[in-house]
């Protein structure tokens, strides 16, 4: 039962239209409708605002401002950043172009946008910095990385090992503001109760959103309520609630009924988080056999000011490659943009496109095979930590993944190979992500009648979580599939660590596995099975707890590099003409321990490569230097990869168990995916062509001067 292809246990719910997500949900009868008034400039203060007109106008009932807005708490910086307080309409400052200087609520979502276009404001300008590239931009020594991980790192002699090195790759390489916009839209519908607020919203970490909304308002935890059963994707951008959530609950309160507030596409963009802008210097030294001697990696990253989020992009690369000689840092430049936060394999995404993209040009420059290569610097423990790998299958990821893609008929010759008017290039790169571990409690129950549910706080964001945890519950117990409910996404449940870090389906199905040995011995060992045994000996049902432990509190996680590998093979067109890039075939090839679904795993890794060509060749955040905003705010400007793009990609998982992990022997699948896609699509645009692209994505302009026809 664990790891067969089932299909979703929701999916009926889904496509019937009866899952219900937040903003539609229904439970609470009429409610009003909040709409955001977002700041039309980045930096300065509001000097006047005049409400006047949005308050005349039909079915509005209340426009919220600085000036009646409830007193907040300011965010705790010693606490989880997504559970931190998110005060909203505190003042007359402007710190981030589209701040919510207001909200109005009407009794339609139409009635509350157009008076949101009534409400006026006056504004004082004054000079901030927008622009990443700007010469002489002071930076922030060792900033403190998301993740937890040092900022810096060294071992033996960088510098020394590059000045002696037989042969040495030094590059820059850039990535771009990146979005992660799931298809639902963050919305909240906030009720009161007496002091009680229920907020149905659509979050990745049901706890966080709890703490953020009592942190705000100065709440008890337990006087909120947060109800999120049915996600339309995350990637990072609802590992916290964002203002639509706290406007909500703060309207809620103010007008004594319930009040749903959405965000529109383009407001999604300033207020749910970007992968901030990076700018990495590689450099490898290696001996003429390909070995590598020196190995550093240095990462700048935009940072919005005030905040402490800084991805970890120079982390992967610690544990990927041996070398003697390392050093790894991160610098940050503070800049007057919106809070940035985790996009899908944040740190490694870009941190990978930079390595694989070097070690590639590395590959060419020795005249070797870029397979070859790697297998020569596969590391045997961590090269930094010095502490051995619990599974590391990188080697046969690779290998399977050759054998599979053809890659040996490859031309190792850079835009030697056409077929009509297309250059044909093949590329490819290694996939790392660590696997991380979360405290995590699931509660499993069994009524008198056969009915089992498995109950917690977990969310479904459109990864499989229902499923999995089904699965999970029916072979452990010995119970049939259709007997199970699973009952997530609600904080009267018990708390996990929410889907983030592509953890949530290892943790979740883990401490579920401990549950249902909990409660087998509770019930015994039961000959005619467990269902009959409860209805025999439990008239009021029987339950247990299971938990799993944050990796901190885990021995085998500082014993053991654990992490998910992976490989990459892509083949590209490029129009020898027109330089239009387009994607042929990619192949992918993973280790991620134990496989819980393999049609749920398969799409979370097929997403994942997917969201790399997208990387590679289209998503390209715009900031407007004089104004300080995300130009490209919706998805005719900000583009992402269509059908049409993405013609033919697999994904393939070794079948494979890691002890070290945790008991059901699973690891992380849903970021991993993504994890040096971008650089595996890079490198086969200059086996096509010869043109080696270093700042993402790799657009025909960037492309078209160097094509071979033209030089
Ligand atoms: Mo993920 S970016 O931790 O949702």
């Amino acid at each position: 039962m664990i790891g067969a292809p089932l299909n979703r246990v929701d999916g009926p719910l889904k496509v019937s239209g009866r899952a219900t997500y937040s903003y539609e949900e229904q439970s609470l009868g009429p409610t009003l409708y909040g709409f955001v008034v977002e700041s039309a400039i980045a930096h300065g203060r509001i000097t006047m605002i005049d409400t006047s007109l949005a308050e005349r106008a039909p079915g509005v009932r209340r426009v919220i401002t600085h000036r009646d807005a409830p007193p907040q708490r300011q965010p705790d910086k010693t606490r989880a950043s997504y559970g931190r307080a998110l005060p909203v309409l505190t003042g007359t400052e402007i710190r981030t172009f589209a701040q919510p200087v207001a909200l109005v609520v009407a009794r339609t979502f139409e009635q509350a946008r157009a008076a949101a276009g009534m409400v006026r404001v006056g504004y004082e300008i004054t000079p901030g910095q927008y622009d990443f590239d700007a010469p002489g931009a002071s930076e922030i020594e060792q900033p403190s990385v998301n993740a937890g991980y040092p900022s810096d790192s060294s071992v033996g002699d960088l510098e020394g090992a590059l000045a002696t090195a037989q042969l040495v790759i030094d590059r820059v390489y850039t990535t771009p503001y990146a979005f992660g916009l799931p298809m639902e839209t963050h919305a909240c519908v906030a009720a009161w109760d007496g002091d009680v607020v229920t907020a149905y919203c659509s979050t990745q970490m049901v706890a966080e959103a709890q703490s953020r909304i009592a942190s705000t308002f100065g709440l008890a935890p337990e006087k909120v309520h947060v109800v999120s059963r049915y996600i339309g994707g995350g990637f990072g951008s609802k590992l916290g609630v964002s203002v639509e959530t706290i406007l909500a609950v703060m309207a809620a309160r103010a007008l004594g009924e319930p009040v749903k507030v959405t965000l529109t596409r383009q407001q999604m963009f300033h207020h749910t988080g970007h992968r901030p802008a990076s700018r990495q210097r590689v450099r490898l030294g290696a001996s003429r056999d390909g070995r590598l001697v020196a190995f550093g990696h240095d990462a700048t990253q935009k940072q919005s000011r005030g905040s402490d989020y800084v991805e970890q992009t120079a982390t992967a690369g610690r544990s990927l490659y041996a070398a003697p000689n390392r050093r790894s840092t991160h610098r940050a430049i503070p800049l007057d943009l919106p809070e940035a936060g985790d996009v899908r394999a944040p740190g490694e995404a870009p941190g990978l496109f930079a390595i694989e993209s070097a070690m590639d040009e590395l590959a060419y420059t020795l005249d070797m095979d870029p397979i070859a290569l790697r297998i020569a610097n596969e590391p045997t423990i961590h090269p930094e930590l010095n502490v051995p790998y619990s599974h590391r299958r990188m080697v046969e990821c690779m290998r399977e993944g050759a054998q599979r893609f053809g890659w040996d008929r490859r031309s190792k010759v850079p835009g030697s190979t056409r077929d009509g008017r297309w250059l044909v290039g093949h590329g490819m790169a290694a996939a790392i992500r660590p696997h991380y571990q979360s405290e995590t409690s699931v509660r499993v129950r069994i009524d008198a009648d056969g009915t089992t549910r498995v109950q917690c706080d977990m969310t479904d964001i459109g990864t499989g979580t229902y499923t999995v945890l089904a699965q999970t519950a029916s072979e452990a117990l010995g119970v049939p599939l259709e007997r199970v409910r699973v009952e997530i996404g609600d904080s009267d449940l018990p708390r996990t660590g929410g889907s983030g870090g592509s953890w949530g389906a290892s943790n979740s199905c883990n401490a579920l596995l401990r549950a249902c040995k909990a409660l087998l011995e509770k019930v015994g060992a039961p000959a005619g099975g467990v269902l009959a045994q409860v209805a025999s000996q439990f008239p009021g049902g029987v339950e247990a707890i299971g938990s799993v432990a944050s990796q901190h509190d885990e021995p085998s996680y500082s014993k053991y590099s654990i992490a998910s590998y992976g490989a990459h093979f892509v083949e590209i067109g490029v129009d020898a003409d027109t330089g239009e890039i387009r994607l042929r075939r990619m192949l992918g090839v993973f280790d991620v321990g134990r496989v819980l679904n393999e049609k749920t795993a398969r799409s979370q890794l097929i997403g994942g490569m997917i969201w790399g060509v997208s990387m590679a060749l289209h998503e390209e955040g715009v900031v407007d230097l004089r104004v300080g905003a995300f130009v490209n705010r919706d998805f005719a400007q900000y583009l992402v990869p269509v059908h049409a793009d993405v013609p033919c990609v697999d994904a393939i998982v070794l079948d494979g168990f890691d002890d070290a992990a945790n008991e059901l022997g699973a690891k992380g699948v849903g970021e991993v995916g993504n994890c040096g896609a971008s650089a595996a699509v890079a490198n086969a645009v200059y086996n096509a062509t010869g043109v080696r692209v270093c700042e993402l994505p790799i657009t025909i302009e960037k492309l078209l001067p160097h094509l071979p026809a033209r030089r």
